[in-house]
């Protein structure tokens, strides 16, 4: 596929004015000032454009909900990026901050919102800095502030640094935290197209999700459409990380088996192993066998497969990996991250972390993979946000599926892959 959303990434300058503007930029938001705002939103319906955050909700009909009657409207660009394996947003702030920019001044006119947010992780310090120098560039040529291009149109921009909360990529605590509190999400509905940052309208959408906005205006609807599997359309970024030879970023349309792109596009595993598993959307979604892999990556395939798209982070685990111990990891970062408002998430991701960290460390009872289960059970769907399914997901998938593991550790006293490696040594 050829590169759209990354065409310029490596090139000399590609995050200055100067060159995106020599690169056709800012073209699109000419045409789009062009255009009635109503017409753009339907543009956007009609590329069947789904948010690239996480949950995949087609972007226009979230651009729909906003009321249409005049008054303060906001856009918060979500740049958290805190799932673990997530690593595609960075790589569009860094490299082309116009692109994303002027993704957000399309939403803003088509949406009616005058106030822009861009909300960044703490520790993004090269992408806050091309943003900030991007907003610059951006006001000193007349394309933000005061009736932008000598229109009616006017939009304010602002960059926000986050610190350090995974939290904080939720996209109602985001709002809690650019309102200056404590990262805490706010149970919807109200959701924040009607009611969102100081009781305002928002919009909050992912930044990949604003960057292919300028090339839908640009290059419109049948192209758009022409790219990826129905209801799964437009250039995708997938990060691939853990066991294969090339992890990286790599642009790719949706629909491709999840096994061919780790061998097309990753290197394959790395150091000639076997596959064991992969966890194909972000460390929040379950966990596919090796046996799974044939599964096309698109939101909807990936969803019949018992599984998600969520961000496109490909974590892959080779043939050596405990999966009990993953499953530790995992379950150490979601008690670590919980903000402690809903009782269920707050003590249970604590139990689920106790019980994992007691059966890898060779402490395990044999009703410990029901009470697991239970506690998972009480969990899900009971809470603010979904933090809580979050960790629940990969702990319930990683037994379900390697079930056989988990039970050789509660009899066996321990991990068989470091006592048979203790032997061979
Ligand atoms: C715990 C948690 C963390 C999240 N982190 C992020 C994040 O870092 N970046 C992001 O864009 N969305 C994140 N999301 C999803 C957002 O809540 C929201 O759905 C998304 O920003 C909407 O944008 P989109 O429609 O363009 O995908 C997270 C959700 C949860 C529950
Ligand atoms: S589910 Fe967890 S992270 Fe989400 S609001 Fe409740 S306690 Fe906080």
């Amino acid at each position: 596929m050829e590169k759209v959303l990354t065409k310029y990434v490596g090139k000399k300058d590609s995050h200055t004015l100067r060159f995106y503007k020599s690169h056709g930029g800012y073209e699109a938001f000419k045409k789009a000032l062009k255009m009635k705002p109503e017409d753009i939103i339907e543009m956007v319906k009609q590329s069947g454009l789904r948010g690239r955050g996480g949950a995949g909700f087609p972007t226009g009909l979230k651009w729909s909900f906003v009321p249409k009657e005049p008054g303060q409207k906001y856009l918060c660009v979500n740049g958290d990026e805190s799932e673990p394996g997530t690593f595609k947003d960075r790589i569009i702030l860094e490299h082309d901050p116009h692109q994303l920019l002027e993704g957000c001044l399309i939403c803003c006119y088509a949406v009616g919102i005058q106030t822009c947010y861009v909300y960044l992780r703490g520790e993004f310090k090269l992408g806050a800095q091309r943003i900030q120098q991007a907003i610059q560039e951006a006001y000193e040529d007349g394309l933000m502030g005061k009736n932008i291009l000598g229109t009616d149109f006017s939009c304010d921009f602002y960059l926000h640094r986050g610190a350090g909360a995974y939290i904080c990529g939720e996209e109602t605590a985001l709002l809690s935290s650019l309102e200056g509190g404590r990262g805490l999400p706010r149970i919807k509905p109200p959701f924040p197209a009607v009611s969102g940052l100081y009781g305002k309208p928002t919009i909050i959408n992912n930044v990949e999700t604003l960057a292919n906005l300028p090339h839908i205006l640009n290059r419109g609807v049948e192209w758009y459409t022409s790219i990826g599997p129905k209801n799964n359309t437009g250039p995708k970024l997938f990060c691939f990380s853990g066991h294969v030879e090339k992890p990286g970023c790599v642009e790719l349309p949706m629909g491709i088996p999840l096994r061919e792109m780790i061998d097309k596009y990753a290197g394959g595993v790395w150091k000639g192993k076997k596959l064991k598993a992969v966890i194909p959307g972000g460390s929040s979604v379950p966990i596919l066998h090796a046996d799974e892999c044939d599964v096309p990556m698109d939101f909807d395939s990936l969803q019949k497969a018992g599984s998600m798209l969520g961000s496109a982070a490909i974590i892959v685990m080779d043939e050596d990996t405990c999966i009990v111990d993953a499953l530790y990891n995992l379950m150490r970062f979601y008690h670590h991250e919980s903000c402690g408002q809903c009782t269920p998430c707050r003590e249970g991701t604590g139990w689920l972390e106790k019980i994992v960290a007691r059966i890898e460390k060779g402490h395990g009872r044999p009703e410990d993979l029901e009470l697991l289960d239970e506690i998972g059970n009480n969990m899900v769907g009971k809470t603010i946000c979904v933090l809580a399914d979050a960790a629940v997901m990969p702990c319930q998938s990683y037994i379900k599926k390697f079930r056989d593991e988990f039970q050789a550790h509660i009899e066996e006293k321990g991990c068989p892959f470091k006592k048979s490696k203790a032997k061979t040594a």
